[in-house]
């Protein structure tokens, strides 16, 4: 009996699926379909699938080529699984040809004919409106937005407003895109927005997105006022919009793993959470200039704070600021102390003050540990009190990241996945009101 085996996401079946799988079929006289899970998809890169695994495996057995279906969660699995379950041919289309050569010591490998002007990203495409996505901003951070961007389907970058027309210009150019200066303009081209202006300007650039109809996107710090972030919040929902902190974190898979494990009770009840991020900054950058907003807090306290409020919630019953100010009295070091019913926390940002920028969580029977960048989470480990005893755990964290957080707005605007989990309404109100109360206590 001849035995061959496929992979494929299988996402909005289509005509070059079944095609695929009904040659395959032929191939041998035994097929086995291997689909892969959401979670798979996520740490290669393909974001944005739309069925889901049941659904995707429902839609092949529909076809009645496959005899058995397996799913494909990790990278290296094809190996395991040909010699697992003695496989004869491998086979897929042949917009892999060349990819899967390496399998050839163990089975056939043959690329078969794709099919011609059909693909499940071309249908995603079709079904889904493309979002026209406007970036308000041209620093660093929308920089290093555009290229993740590309990689997220179901959206495409229009066009940049600065009101600095040189700016606005210059990074179009270099991303080629449209430029604005006039917000009408801009704002009749797009439908989303991505803010990624100084701190400052996000609370009147939302307000007017939000009265233009547009769903946002905004950097962190969102606001820096709890009541600015409450205001904001009612008048998007009043308007059935989505307003959405990019806390990029939140959104990373290996930080929902590492707070799923926190959870699962594998290191007890959790009774302190530690979180420390510093990057030493050039001192004439705005982080360490603007005398207003700028300091290690305002840049950096939005991720050190994510992990505590995840963990003990937005009700403390005691916060603490310490600070050491530069000359311009901007925070270079700052250490929050949180004491909450069950626990206690310190996050600690630093611009002028280099230290281990680590993760800890402790609990009762032992305690998660991610070093630096624990904030772009792709390994962490648990230990106990056993020495010898320790689990590491691994994620795939791709590019920088953004794509992570662009999909998943982009999923809520569609309603395909409900991610407002991975950080809430509440939780990024309560992040605006820690800002507010950090920056009244500095007396700015
Ligand atoms: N396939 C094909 N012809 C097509 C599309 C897909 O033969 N027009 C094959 C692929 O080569 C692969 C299998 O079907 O062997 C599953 O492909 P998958 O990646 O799930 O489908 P795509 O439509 O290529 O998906 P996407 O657009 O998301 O890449």
């Amino acid at each position: 009996m001849i035995k061959v085996i496929t992979y494929g996401t299988f996402d909005l079946f289509h005509e070059g699926h079944y095609r695929l799988l009904q040659r395959a079929k032929a191939l041998g006289d035994y097929l086995i379909v291997g689909v892969t899970t959401e979670a798979y998809d996520k740490t290669r890169g393909k974001l944005n699938v739309i069925d889901s695994l049941v659904t995707r495996i429902e839609n092949i057995k529909k076809t009645g080529f496959a005899d058995e279906i397996i799913i494909e969660e990790t990278e290296g699995q094809k190996f395991n699984d040909i010699k697992r379950l003695g496989i004869d041919i491998f086979t897929v289309g042949s917009d892999w040809t060349g990819c899967f050569d390496y399998l050839n010591d163990y089975c056939k490998v043959v690329y078969l004919e794709r099919t011609k002007n059909i693909s499940s990203t071309m249908l995603r495409e079709q079904n889904s409106h493309i979002q026209r996505i406007g970036i308000i901003g041209t620093g660093r951070i929308a920089g290093r937005f555009m290229p993740e961007a590309k990689l997220v389907s179901g959206i495409s970058t229009q066009g940049v407003y600065n009101p600095h027309w040189d700016s606005a210009v210059r990074f179009a150019d270099r991303w080629e895109i449209d430029a604005y200066a006039d917000m009408e303009e801009f704002f009749a081209a797009v439908d989303v927005v991505y803010i990624a202006s100084p701190h400052e300007t996000h609370y009147g650039y939302i307000k007017v997105a939000l009265e233009h109809g547009k769903h946002v996107l905004c950097e962190k710090p969102m606001v820096l006022e709890r009541a600015q972030a409450e205001e904001l919040f009612r008048c998007a929902k009043e308007r059935g919009l989505i307003l959405f902190e990019g806390i990029k974190t939140a959104y990373c898979p290996g930080f929902q793993k590492l707070l799923g494990i926190a959870c699962s009770g594998s290191i007890g009840s959790i009774r302190n959470v530690e979180a420390c991020f510093t990057k030493l900054e050039a001192a004439d950058t705005r982080e360490l200039t603007d005398r207003k907003y700028g300091g290690s807090f305002t840049e950096l306290g939005s991720y050190c704070m994510l992990p505590i409020l995840k963990l003990f919630g937005k009700e403390f019953q005691e916060i603490r600021f310490d600070s050491l100010n530069g000359e311009n009295g901007l925070d270079l070091f700052t250490k929050v102390s949180l004491k909450y019913p069950n626990g206690i926390a310190t996050a600690t940002c630093g611009l002028g003050v280099k230290s281990e920028g680590r993760l800890l969580i402790a609990g009762t029977k032992g305690y998660i540990v991610a070093e630096a960048p624990w904030w772009k989470t792709a390994y962490f480990e648990v230990h106990h009190e056993n020495p010898g005893d320790i689990q590491k755990y691994s994620e795939i964290f791709l590019g920088d990241g953004l794509r992570y957080e662009i999909s998943d707005f982009l999923s809520m605007i569609t309603g395909t996945e409900k991610n407002n989990f991975k950080l809430t309404r509440g939780e990024s109100v309560a992040l605006a009101g820690m800002m507010e109360r950090f920056l009244g206590q500095a007396g700015r």
